[in-house]
């Protein structure tokens, strides 16, 4: 391939310069610059506090944030957040559940219902529901279409995670943040839903990645940033990453530890939950999932 055709091929869609968010006295995030193009996988790592969520949060407009976020090259740092879903990105939140009453496809509608008070009042007189072709084609590219009738606990715990997946998906979703979508899956579940990732990448949508599992990370994206403590402290392809001396020091709290220890991820989580009860206590505020799951 030439350079010309793979340049005109990178759609840069997402673009931080800047971005920084302010607790009181906590710097959670702390002036981030970040991409992410359309088809890339792209890993945002660091220990319990470092600020994924926060960056997340700062990006999708649920946190109040200083500095530039584009989507494909438009300035959306100051819109709304139903206003940047609309346009294109779309998250997951860490904690997110599925509605164990309704259908996989409900779960679906419910997540692009209109939101505030005009919407009700037409959605009530017209009866108006998300166009079901827009659900099963984010089912679809989960591989999820044949479930979409059954209801959540009918599924395995991996289909379960692509349930969520897929709602950020719904309604032409060009960029998602998924907020360490595989929690509490097994290797081999894990290893499954990376592959799915893959997939869904390649049909160009764009994927920010946070995840603890660290042989999903390094097996699953093309590029890394690492945050400690707000900032980035090291970007690369995995195998950088793996050899960076700041991020063994981050994770592990020791420069003369293997670079290979990365490998274990519960090792990592554990470190970083002892390094911040230790270290951050004194200034740590509420770690409150913002929003909870509204949209
Ligand atoms: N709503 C909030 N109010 C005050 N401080 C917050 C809020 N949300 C996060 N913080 C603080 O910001 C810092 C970054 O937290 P954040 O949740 O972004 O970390 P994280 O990297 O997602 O951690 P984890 O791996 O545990 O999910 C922490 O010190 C946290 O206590
Ligand atoms: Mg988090």
């Amino acid at each position: 391939m030439s350079d010309v055709i793979e340049i005109a091929a990178t759609t840069t869609l997402l673009s931080t310069r800047g971005l920084s968010v302010h607790y009181g006295g906590v710097t959670a995030n702390a002036d981030i610059d970040l991409t992410v193009d359309a088809g890339e996988i792209v890993g945002l790592i660091g220990p319990n506090g470092a600020g994924k969520t926060t960056f997340v949060d700062a990006v999708t407009g649920f946190a109040k944030s200083s500095g530039e976020v584009r989507l494909d090259g438009e300035r959306v740092d100051r819109i709304a957040a139903n206003r940047r879903r609309t346009a294109g990105m779309a998250r997951t939140w860490q904690a997110g559940e599925l509605f164990a009453d309704l259908t996989v496809a409900q779960n679906l509608a419910v997540a692009v219902q209109r939101v505030g008070l005009r919407a009700l009042i037409s959605d009530v007189f017209t009866g108006s529901r998300p166009p079901a072709g827009i659900i099963d084609e984010a089912l679809a590219m989960v591989g999820l279409l044949g479930v979409a009738d059954r209801r959540p606990g009918e599924l395995t715990l991996g289909q379960q995670k692509l349930v969520g997946v897929a709602r950020a998906l719904v309604g032409g979703t060009r960029l998602v943040l998924l907020d360490e979508p595989a929690a509490g899956l097994d290797t081999h579940e894990s290893r499954e839903f990376g592959a799915e990732l893959r997939r869904i990448a390649a049909t160009g949508v764009g994927i920010l990645l946070i995840d603890h599992d660290m042989s999903l990370v390094l097996d699953v994206c093309d590029r890394l940033y690492v945050l400690d403590f707000g900032r980035v402290i090291a970007a690369g392809s995995p195998t950088e990453i793996q050899d960076d001396p700041a991020v063994v020091a981050a994770y592990l709290g020791s420069p003369e530890v293997q670079a290979d220890s990365l490998d274990d991820g519960s090792a990592a989580e554990r470190s970083a939950a002892e390094r911040s009860a230790t270290e951050r206590s004194a200034t740590d505020g509420p770690a409150d999932e913002p929003g909870g799951g509204a949209r």
